[in-house]
């Protein structure tokens, strides 16, 4: 099994979707999963259990997803490996694609393409959503990099040339 990582905005899911047209991969997508499992939205989960309540939801969801082994691709949250246990789970048992972008490139695409996304709410402009993704990289840069087998960067590619990146790395490691 193949895991897309990244942070929020730098386009896991559309990539996924490339990659399902370019090469007949099945996906899911984490984020839809855990709204499945839980019967609730996203936003609803973390406004009524936390961010705690939602981590233990996905955590069991990945989990489960990758026993199961049934796709050949899986979209992470961008915050799905801040779980240690998870992060473990989704190094030695698939592979795993860093999608890595510059803050530049999430900041125009959180503000182009606004989503309910609970971690990012309640920033009134653009200088304190750049202070919020910088300080959430800064947690985070490091778990994706150590945990991803593959890192590609993705600033100023379109998703059908990063989708056909993927297929190559991936061809050549065996994928
Ligand atoms: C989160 C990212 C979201 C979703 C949730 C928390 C995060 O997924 O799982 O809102 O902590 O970065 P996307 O990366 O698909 O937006």
């Amino acid at each position: 099994m193949i895991t897309l990582t990244g942070f929020m905005g730098c386009g896991k899911t559309c990539t996924a979707q490339e990659l399902n047209r370019l090469k007949g991969w099945d996906f899911i997508d984490l984020d839809k999963a855990v709204e499945k499992e839980a019967g609730r939205s996203i936003g609803q989960i973390f406004a009524e259990d936390g961010e705690s309540g939602f981590r233990a939801i996905e955590a069991t969801a990945l989990a489960r997803i990758i026993s199961e082994n049934r796709v050949k691709l899986l979209s992470l949250g961008g915050g799905t490996l801040t779980s240690p246990e998870s992060a473990r789970l989704v190094h030695d048992r698939t592979t795993c694609i860093y999608l890595r972008a510059s803050i530049e490139t999430l900041v125009y695409n959180l503000t182009m393409w606004p989503e309910d996304r609970p971690m990012l709410k309640d920033l009134p402009d653009r200088e304190t959503l750049v202070r919020r993704v910088e300080q959430l990289m800064e947690e985070r840069e490091r778990i994706y990099e150590r945990t991803a087998h593959i890192i590609i960067d993705i600033d100023g590619k379109e998703y059908g040339e990063i989708a056909e990146e993927i297929a190559r790395a991936t061809e050549k490691s065996g994928q």
